[in-house]
């Protein structure tokens, strides 16, 4: 262990260990930060050299890794020539490899801090990683300015209680330093001291040693050597040591009592034999530096500026919210599914509660579109729907534009949306149009004749009536297996049945005009709505109204295309181009 004093050259001018231009390339992650009330993104770059190589005025790293990898990634840093200061923030680092990077850094002139450390910080410029704490805390120890002690510590814990006496009994920090509690620390009490003895801003330097190791004794020897002769206020905590029968170890790695001299108390004797003013116990550590801050004060070496205000930094959103300060609008309304507690649930149901009672398809449809736990008769019809409209063949519309859309090497997802973007008025979007107009027709009274002859009138074709391929005479199988389902289950089919007497009338006017899968869902929907008995009727308006049946083909149709395109591909079709005997060229 060394204990002669290092030169003070490796910290740069003036000993200064963060230069004016000082960045912090913050090096394992990245992340927008807050820096005062603005955020800023600090960029993140694969490797060390690359961070270097963008950020040539970066002369500080903060190596948030591991343990398991500090040292190769510290190694890296300490061989970057713009790099001056490494600072090695995880504990249980190997000593010996904390030994081979002490002995690199001691070779390029370069300084590091750690391992298990805190950080550092320097009083209204610059804070290595957790040093000084939160921002109430930062302002509570007049860090934001700086003060005329310069301070050193082994713990990083104490080093934020030191604060806060500091900046009581004096003007506060201009400078402070955990090294870390590692029995190797990659540098020591001692260099940062006679770094501080050559920092015009520092009056007086307090220092916070450990029981444990030799390293006080290497400020014993700079003292001695007159090599500090700026006011030394000391102290090494472990007194209690003694009252212990066996050797104690206390949380640091290096704080262990060894031989006699590493005691507490034989570091304090030699320290105050030096010249190093040190109270007898830690509770006179505050009053002693008062004494010699005021000592100074009297003297006119420290002139105490008044104290400016602190700068003003908003608060937190989150911290305030919590502490109800304040109340933020929200952006989103959602009422149909949580994700927040221990798992997701649907309209108040939990996920295990719905596989417990095993759930189907049509039980996420009903909770999630209509927040209803809906009957094993109308899921069962759901489902029906589902299945009955999931595909009809590749020559429909919508099939046949996903199956263009494979074949042109567009990919799932691409050709699925191609596919769905047919769906509307004329295919398979006609089951909201079909309810609105039934719904109308049977609230106003109108007879079928009525009925169709207005919608001729309006200009509108009957949505739910007409088919290009099935008629009269080849029926939709679809629509007989759904309206003899409905007949036998659902407590009533009076929708179902005045869409059957439309029918009966355009059948007189064309025989392709039957009543289709759209106008059969759309009727017997009503009829669902209106006998399930969980629907008033102001809901049943706005479920038709805002259109939730379309849903169902949508949902039912996909299943069908994402078909076709797994087909298209499996199949390795190539592009497809339309025959020209197939288009009429006209003028
Ligand atoms: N209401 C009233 N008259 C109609 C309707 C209708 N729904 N459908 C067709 N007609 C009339 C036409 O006005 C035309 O009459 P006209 O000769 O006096 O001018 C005649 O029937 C034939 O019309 P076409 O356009 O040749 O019929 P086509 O077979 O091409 O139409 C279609 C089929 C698109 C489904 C049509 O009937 C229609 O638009 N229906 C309403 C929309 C609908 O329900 N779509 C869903 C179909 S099912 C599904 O896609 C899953
Ligand atoms: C379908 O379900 O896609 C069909 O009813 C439409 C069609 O053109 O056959």
């Amino acid at each position: 262990m060394p204990t002669s004093p290092r030169t003070p050259g490796r910290y740069g001018q003036a000993g200064q260990l963060f230069s004016k231009q000082t960045q912090a390339i913050f090096y394992n992650w990245f992340q927008k930060v807050f820096f005062g009330p603005e955020e800023v993104a600090i960029p993140q770059y694969g490797s060390i050299a690359e961070a270097v190589e963008h950020h040539p005025r970066a002369d500080v790293l903060i190596n948030m890794s591991s343990f398991r990898s500090a040292f190769e990634s510290s190694l890296e840093a300490l061989q970057q020539p713009t790099i001056r200061t490494v600072a090695i923030i995880a504990e249980g680092v190997p000593e010996r490899d904390t030994k081979k990077l002490i002995a690199v850094a001691q070779r390029a002139n370069k300084v590091i801090l750690g391992p298990a450390t805190v950080g550092g910080v320097q009083a209204g410029a610059f804070k290595v990683a957790d040093a000084a704490g939160t921002l109430d805390n930062i302002i509570a120890c007049k860090l934001y300015r700086p003060g005329s002690v310069g301070f050193v510590s082994k713990s990083g814990g104490m080093s934020n209680e030191l604060y806060n006496v500091i900046a009581r009994a004096a003007d506060g920090i201009y400078e402070g330093i955990a090294i870390g509690g590692d029995a190797y620390p990659g540098s020591t009490l001692s260099d940062h001291c006679l770094r501080y003895q050559h920092i015009p801003g520092v009056k007086m330097i307090v220092v916070l040693g450990e029981i444990g190791g030799r390293d006080e004794y290497s400020l014993v020897k700079a003292l001695e050597a007159g090599a500090i002769t700026k006011p030394v206020v000391a102290w090494v905590s472990g007194t209690c040591a003694t009252l212990f029968q066996t050797e104690v170890q206390f949380g640091h790695a290096g704080a262990k009592s060894g031989g006699a001299d590493e005691s507490a108390q034989a570091k304090n004797a030699a320290l105050r034999a030096a010249g190093a003013v040190v109270p007898d116990s830690f509770e006179d550590l505050e009053p002693t530096i008062k004494r010699v801050y005021d000592e100074l004060v009297g003297a006119g070496t420290i002139v105490p500026a008044p104290l400016p205000p602190p700068p003003s930094v908003p608060e937190d959103l989150a911290a305030a919210k919590r502490a109800g300060r304040v109340r933020v609008p929200t952006h989103i309304v959602s009422s149909i599914c949580d994700d927040r507690g221990e798992e997701p649930t649907f309209n108040g149901e939990s996920m295990s509660a719905l596989m417990e009672r095993g759930a189907t398809v049509a039980d996420a449809i009903g909770l999630l579109w209509f927040k209803r736990r809906l009957p094993p008769y109308a899921t069962r019809f759901i489902e029906m729907c589902v299945v009955l409209c999931a595909d009809h063949g590749p020559c429909v519309s919508g099939a046949h534009n996903t199956i263009v859309t494979a074949r042109a090497g567009k990919d799932l997802i691409s050709s699925l949306v191609s596919g769905l973007l047919t769906i509307g008025p004329r295919f398979g979007g006609a089951i909201d149009g079909a309810a609105q107009h039934f719904k109308e027709a049977v609230e106003q009274g109108w007879e079928p004749d009525e009925f169709v002859e207005t919608m001729k009138r309006r200009g509108v074709r009957v949505p739910g009536i007409g088919h290009r391929i099935k008629s009269k005479d080849n029926r939709d199988k679809r629509v007989e297996l759904l309206q003899r389902y409905a007949r036998e289950r659902f407590p009533s089919t009076r929708f179902l049945d005045y869409a059957i007497e439309v029918e009966g009338y355009t059948l007189q006017k064309a025989a392709n005009l039957v009543l289709n899968v759209d106008g059969c869902i759309g009727a017997l929907f009503l009829d669902l709505l209106h006998s399930v008995g969980m629907f008033a009727k102001a809901e049943i308006d706005d479920i038709v109204q805002i259109g939730y049946l379309n849903g169902l083909f949508v949902l039912a149709r996909a299943i069908g295309l994402i078909g076709h395109c797994l087909d298209q591909k499996r199949l390795g079709q190539p592009l497809y181009r339309h025959p020209w005997d197939d288009v009429l060229y006209t003028k």
